[in-house]
């Protein structure tokens, strides 16, 4: 993180989107990255707990994929200075993000729903973790300067429940960053998976969440929207067999909010 280049976060800094075809080809890649359509036939979404409890083993290796330095470069882009501040990564997973925060300074403390993710962030070193859901955090209200949320608001399907939530926790003026998988993505039938500790591949539920429900969402919940940007991934990024839709149309999208002060 630190040293990175920083955008401005705009609310026209918006690439177009697409959502043209349906992803039918198999992913072939040296390690298989969970944002694309693997031929799993009939297989069922697991719930996000019950997936991220069995991901956990192996996440902090193959959770690194081009659509994870894509979100990195999301964040890098449009997070705010963060040191001396109180921040919540919330869906913190095995804290790759906590860890960031805390080499810029920042008190973060990281919540997410499954438990054994939260042992592999504490084994990782993470100091401040705590067990919740985006629409029940246990935290204070009015405790966190700011909240990071990268790739787990989507496996929230009460969208308005979670920004009413972040609100409440949020001081007044604090800011809320999510990035997280763009809505276009599941027309062209981008499905979350993984291959768990057995080598056994696996779903995980996702729900996707478009800029004018999430904008309406964080008009009910006080938050004001300071931007919205769309980034695809890059071909030339992505490993050799990845399907052509996986640079088609917006990958992700990266929102601030900001509470009212
Ligand atoms: C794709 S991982 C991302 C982890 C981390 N933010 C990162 O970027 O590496 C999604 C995380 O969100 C957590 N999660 C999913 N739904 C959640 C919810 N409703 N409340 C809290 N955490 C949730 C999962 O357990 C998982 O650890």
């Amino acid at each position: 993180m630190p040293g990175l280049p920083r955008r401005p976060c705009s609310s026209t800094d918006r690439k177009p989107s697409s959502s043209t075809g349906r992803a039918t080809d198999a992913l072939v890649a040296p390690v298989p990255w969970f944002m694309v359509v693997l031929p799993l036939g009939t297989m069922s979404d697991l719930a996000p707990r019950a997936a991220y409890d069995r991901w956990a083993a192996t996440y902090a290796v193959e959770g690194r994929n081009p659509l994870t330095d894509l979100a990195a470069d999301l964040v890098r882009a449009h997070l705010p200075a963060v040191s001396g501040l109180r921040i919540g990564d919330l869906g913190c997973g095995t804290g790759r993000w906590l860890l960031a925060l805390d080499q810029l300074g920042a008190e973060a403390i990281g919540i997410d729903l499954s438990g054994p993710m939260l042992a592999a962030a504490k084994a990782a070193g993470c100091l401040r973790l705590a067990a919740g859901i985006l629409t029940a955090l246990p935290l204070a209200s009015e405790s966190l300067d700011g909240a990071l949320l990268v790739l787990s608001l989507s496996h929230e399907p009460d969208r308005i429940g979670a920004l009413q939530e972040l609100a409440r926790v949020l001081n007044p003026g604090g800011w809320a960053l999510i990035v997280d998988l763009h809505a276009s993505a599941a027309d062209r039938g981008w499905k979350r998976s993984f291959r768990d500790a057995a080598g056994e591949s696996r779903r995980v539920r996702w729900h996707a969440h478009d800029e004018p429900r999430l904008r309406r969402a964080a008009a009910i919940s006080g938050l004001q929207v300071e931007c919205w940007h769309e980034a695809s991934l890059d071909a030339s990024r992505l490993p050799a067999g990845a399907p052509e839709t996986a640079s088609t149309g917006a990958a992700l999208y990266a929102l601030r909010l900001r509470r009212w002060p």
